[in-house]
């Protein structure tokens, strides 16, 4: 069974790579591991938020395997490969790939389809896969990370905020992921209540403001290890439960 994936999208500052990555914390602590950490920004920072250090991007990888010579008794293709899955850094309960810059003007379209393949191979060995998505959908729209089984939408509360991932929405459609469910998530909000937000439709969750994550910012140290019962720490878990309730209507992914 391929594993389940949760894609991360919203307006820039919204909050995605703090959600991506305390996501991905919170389906490592109801037992879901091993979780993928996809940073699929070029400006990549999930990285910073979760902890670890990489040095190695997907398209960093692509662009040498073009200048080095292939290994004597390797095809390009194998070499690629090989290539691609040294930038996977593994972490405990974790994985976390980088996709780099985009490819430069040359010729990339077999480097792009081992890509692609390799990452359809790498989904396999996994439970859940959870993208942080630079402000557009540039990766979706280009089908690199495959076709998500949930779309997040992260907004700020603002009016404004909320009519912004309204044409997200919009824009999913029109890239053929009007099938693919979606949850709205609405980050930083300062009200008293926790779960209403005026003009919202179809709300998942709501994260408070959470002087938590501004302190971790604050100080560069990992979002994602906020301390457990900060509020958008719980929020998240949340929302990974409704996740998890939504995969077992599905059928529980495994690792083949
Ligand atoms: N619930 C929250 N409470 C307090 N601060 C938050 C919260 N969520 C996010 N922030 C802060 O908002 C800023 C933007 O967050 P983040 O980097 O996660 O957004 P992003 O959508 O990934 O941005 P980009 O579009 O640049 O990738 C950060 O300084 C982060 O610490
Ligand atoms: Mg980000």
């Amino acid at each position: 069974m391929s594993p389940f994936s949760v894609a991360v999208t919203g307006k820039g500052g919204t909050g995605k790579t703090t959600l991506a990555a305390l996501l991905v914390r919170a389906l490592i602590e109801a037992g879901e591991s091993p979780v993928l950490a996809v940073d699929a920004d070029p400006n990549a920072n999930l990285h910073e938020a979760l902890g670890v250090e990489v040095t190695k991007t997907l398209g960093s990888m692509r662009e040498e395997s073009f200048k080095e010579s292939i290994p004597p008794g390797m095809t390009r293709t194998e070499f690629m490969e090989l290539r691609f899955r040294q930038a996977i850094v593994e972490e405990r309960g974790f994985d976390l790939v980088a996709m780099g810059l985009p490819e430069g003007t040359g010729c990339y379209c077999f480097a792009n389809d081992v890509l692609q393949r390799s990452i359809a191979m790498l989904r396999k060995e996994y439970r859940f896969i959870v993208i942080d998505n630079e402000a557009g959908m540039e990766h979706i729209s280009r089908g690199t990370i495959g076709i998500p089984d949930l779309l997040v939408i992260v907004s700020d509360p603002g009016a404004r905020g909320i009519r912004t991932a309204a044409r997200i929405r919009d824009l999913a459609k029109s890239l053929g992921l009007s099938s693919v469910p979606q949850v709205l998530v609405v980050n930083r909000w300062k009200g008293q209540s926790s779960d209403v937000v005026p003009g919202a439709p179809d709300i998942g969750i709501v994260i408070p403001e959470d002087p938590a994550v501004e302190a971790a910012d604050l100080a560069g140290s990992p979002v994602g290890s906020i301390p457990p019962g900060s509020p958008a720490r719980e929020a998240v878990r949340r929302l990974a439960q409704e996740i998890l309730r939504r995969v077992k209507e599905k059928g529980t992914p495994a690792v083949s």
